[in-house]
């Protein structure tokens, strides 16, 4: 695999061997926003989103993809997935209040959470959102009456998140589907099913669907087809046991995506095949309806490669006989992931794009933790002071999870296309990191 599978659609080297993305001379951008400096393509997040949901269309007639909203979510973003007919799985009444400013249909967002507070589901039945995801037995009598009491013609149409106990064979910490997880309820041990007969007493909720989540970037397609199967198993018994009718399917997200060479990205057409039909296949060997709304929640396959993280090298370290070090200007304050998941990603030198590498470097952060080492041996060329480090696939879960770290602000943000950059979220400054300091 090459770089061009790594970086937007629109990457390219330009005339004077810089990368160029969206029609843009990353090194323009850099000198002009500053770095480190977040760019996300719109040809790539437009085309992305809209072939998820063409291939899924072509496989399944009644279909709503739900972007994930926890890989990255911003008000461009909302308008952006709007637009293009996406609905929205999301974890907290921000997240909310971003979609409906952006004219999100509520009827088409999902709430989901291992605790949702009472504030929090108040706010959503305010702003019109009545799609829930059960993640446990104490939050169905709050649904019950902040439903009654704020929503008196609404009933609260929930899906069961279950625990198929099914191992996703992805890192530890995304790993969801396994008896021992802090998410869902488990199919094997009942408290599902409990679910299911708590919700049934009362008026306000509605059990709709199921929904599963085995976790993320997995690749392991025995695995999801298993989970599939053990949901359509507990859809069929709950039918004999108590008329459940399976009216909407959740099959969550999680799809596997390339951060390096040594990686491929799982692919949409076949994945969307081969899940349809398994999905066609199930709901006709157990005699359930087949007309069932099949909802997916894609959150990184959608945005990841949308995004590349451009940093300023700083310096450049040789310890003899051991390794040198790049400093970069930015690190685990903007990416976690290497430090919390040992993600592996690839870099590239922006500013001498077509080089070939020359050696090997340890990419360090900026930070004070030894941890903060973004790649531990990338190979690039002759790297000195002020060259401009990009890394690519840096558009799902780096700004969400970026914090303030030794009191550094988080990176800007711009958007690309058609030679044009439009600046979507400046960078932080220092009054901005202190504004919730009363005692000044
Ligand atoms: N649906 C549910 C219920 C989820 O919990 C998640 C991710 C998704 C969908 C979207 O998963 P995706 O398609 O983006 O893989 N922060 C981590 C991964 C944790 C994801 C949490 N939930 C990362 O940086 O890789």
């Amino acid at each position: 695999m090459s770089w061009q599978n790594l970086f937007p659609f629109t990457a390219r080297t330009n005339d004077a061997q810089h990368l160029e993305i969206g029609g843009c001379d990353v090194t323009e951008l850099a000198a002009k926003f500053g770095t480190p400096l977040y760019v996300y393509d719109e040809t790539t997040l437009r085309a992305q989103a809209t072939r998820a949901l063409v291939t899924f269309r072509a496989h399944w007639e009644n279909v709503t993809l739900l972007y994930a909203t926890k890989a990255y979510f911003a008000p461009f973003l909302a308008r952006l997935y709007r637009e293009l007919g996406l609905g929205l799985d999301v974890t907290s009444e921000g997240e909310i209040v971003i979609a409906r400013r952006a004219g999100f249909d509520p009827n088409t967002i999902y709430v989901h959470g291992n605790n949702k507070s009472p504030d929090e589901i108040r706010a959503a039945l305010a702003m019109g959102v009545t799609h829930f995801v059960v993640d446990n037995l104490d939050e169905l009598p709050l649904l019950s009456s902040l439903a009654s009491r704020h929503s008196p013609f609404a009933i609260c149409a929930l899906f069961i998140r279950l625990s198929p106990n099914i191992d996703a064979h992805t890192h530890r910490y995304m790993t969801t589907g396994v008896a021992d997880s802090k998410f869902g309820l488990g199919i094997r041990n009942g408290m599902a099913e409990r679910a299911a007969h708590e919700i049934a007493k009362y008026e306000k909720l509605q059990l709709v669907g199921l929904h599963f989540h085995i976790g993320s970037q997995v690749f392991d397609a025995d695995a999801l087809g298993d989970a599939l199967n053990a949901v359509l198993d507990v859809a069929a018994e709950w039918r004999a046991k108590f008329n459940f009718e399976l009216r909407e399917l959740n099959i969550g997200g999680g799809w596997g995506v390339a951060y390096n060479d040594a990686q491929t990205t799982l692919d949409m057409e076949t994945f969307a095949e081969n899940t349809t039909r398994a999905l066609r296949d199930g709901l006709r060997a157990r005699g359930l309806d087949e007309k069932l709304k099949l909802l997916a929640e894609p959150g990184r396959a959608l945005i990841a490669r949308a995004g590349v993280a451009l940093y300023r090298v700083g310096s450049v370290k040789e310890i003899p006989g051991v390794r040198t070090y790049v400093a970069l200007d930015g690190g685990m304050g903007d990416n976690v992931r290497p430090a919390l998941y040992g993600a592996q990603y690839q870099a590239y030198l922006a500013n001498r794009f077509a080089e070939p590498a020359a050696r090997e470097y340890a990419l360090a952060g900026r930070y004070c933790e030894q941890g903060d080492v973004l790649i531990e041996r990338a190979p690039l060329p002759e790297t000195r002071v002020g060259d401009l480090v990009a890394i690519p696939v840096a558009g799902a879960y780096q700004l969400p999870l970026a914090s303030n770290y030794n009191l550094i602000p988080r990176p800007a943000v711009v958007v690309v296309q058609n030679g044009r950059a439009r600046l979507v979220r400046r960078r932080e400054t220092l009054e901005d990191m202190l504004a919730c300091d009363v005692d000044v």
